[in-house]
């Protein structure tokens, strides 16, 4: 039987059906995004993407990433520099889209105004010359992590201030170790030198009236006595309250601590609390969750987006892959399994959100007046001013220079960086 007589005994239907089959099959493509490698990170991204590409037909492939933000950022210059298209969706961090913005893809055309339902102050932040280089995925917030048993054990109350909280795990910590738990800490954070250790110290600095190293009219403001003093108290941790280990730390080793009933308190992220629940946590059913200490408390606005590289090969198939990962439905069972906030307010009114994260509705203060980096003031200076933050924190922590000291190198190290103008 020909072709042609083949086409006359079977109904035109079987044809559609066939063509259909044939061009998904010719559009099916290998997406490749960067999940993980921290936390419940890989496990919610790939299952994911991994959902999508079976409805879609298309594949994913994971590139993973380092774990730590600053590595994360410095692979992707390099693949970017390179017009790579090795990675088609990447994770961005809420204050690197001004940095990567000639090197990302404009997602309107893909987002059919879905971004007004997104926190109009994330949209503002990926937005660089009009075009939206990333869609919100999960905002972050610093937060204090206690042991309710403990505290409730020593008649104790949530610290309020830096000082209070320094006092209170101390008087813990004596108490736990004379009992004989001699791996026993009082505070646990993160203080590699790395993006995370300027998160810690702005809280640190501007929970004590120390400002934001630069403020918003992009005056360098780090040289004050409070900020000075506020590095200082950091110092004092060290070996103290908290394992000298720490100035190696990021959030998942704080977390590792933690989780295994080592110490009283820890700053971290929205992530660390779904962790806490599970049955291998030691501390389930132990912990609470506060405003980080501070008058004000000043907790770093954090967050990621999923953005498309300009590089990619198939970059409408890849914003599509976007678009369903940062949907109200992915969000929702995120927030729910993972504790990762949503950048959509509609879904902080929802029930099983707020029954599995108490905090988010309970801290929405926190969330909502939690405090930027300077990125928007020091522009594409900003990673260089970072890296001479966290660089004067970390060396006033390891005891080589005090905070007086460190506050005045870093003022002039910075005015170095600003020259004329950011
Ligand atoms: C979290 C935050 C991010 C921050 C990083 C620092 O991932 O969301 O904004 O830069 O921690 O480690």
């Amino acid at each position: 039987m020909t072709y042609k007589e083949l086409a006359r005994t079977l109904p035109s239907w079987v044809f559609a059906i066939g063509m259909l089959g044939a061009s998904l099959y010719a559009q099916a493509v290998e997406i490749t995004i960067t999940c993980g490698p921290s936390g419940s990170d890989v496990e919610f991204c790939l299952k994911h993407a991994q959902a999508w590409a079976a409805k879609t037909g298309n594949t994913i492939k994971n590139f993973s990433p380092p774990n730590s933000p600053t590595e994360k950022l410095a692979l992707y210059r390099q693949l970017f520099a390179a017009k790579s298209s090795d990675i088609d969706v990447v994770q961005i961090d809420t204050v690197w889209p001004g940095l990567l913005k000639d090197h990302l893809a404009d997602l309107k055309p893909y987002s059919q105004g879905v971004e007004s339902q997104h926190f109009p102050a994330i949209i503002a932040n990926n937005s660089v010359n009009g075009k939206l280089l990333g869609m919100p995925w999960y905002t972050d917030a610093g937060l204090l992590y206690y042991r309710t048993d403990l505290l409730k054990k020593y008649g104790l109350r949530v610290p309020q201030t830096w000082e209070e909280l320094t006092q209170t795990a101390l008087k813990v910590q004596t108490g736990e170790r004379a009992k004989g738990d001699t791996d026993f800490h009082g505070f646990v954070f993160q203080a590699k030198a790395y993006e995370g250790l300027t998160c810690n110290a702005i809280e640190w600095v501007g929970g004590q009236g120390g400002g934001t190293v630069v403020n918003a009219d992009g005056e360098i403001t780090i040289r004050n006595a409070q900020a000075a003093k506020a590095l200082n108290l950091a110092a004092s941790w060290i070996g103290s309250i908290s394992p000298a280990g720490v100035l190696n730390y990021e959030e998942e080793e704080a977390r590792g601590v933690f989780q295994n009933a080592n110490a009283l308190f820890m700053r971290n992220w929205p992530y660390a609390w779904a962790l806490m629940q599970k049955n291998d946590s030691l501390v389930k059913g132990k912990v609470g969750v506060a405003k980080l200490p501070g008058n004000p408390s000043a907790a770093a606005l954090g967050g990621w987006q999923l953005g498309v590289s300009k590089y990619s090969k198939h970059p409408a198939i890849a914003a599509d892959l976007v678009m369903y990962m940062t949907s109200a439905a992915v969000q929702k069972t995120r927030a729910i399994h993972g504790s990762y906030n949503p950048t959509l307010p509609a879904l902080y009114k929802d029930k099983e959100v707020l029954e599995a994260n108490e905090f988010m509705g309970a801290l929405a203060d926190v969330f909502a007046n939690s405090v930027a980096r300077p990125t928007t003031a020091t522009g594409l200076k900003y990673p260089q001013v970072s890296q001479s933050f966290w660089n004067a924190a970390h060396e006033v922590m390891s005891k080589r220079t005090t905070g007086e000291e460190a506050v005045t190198k870093l003022e002039s190290r910075l005015k170095q960086i600003r020259r004329k103008h950011w």
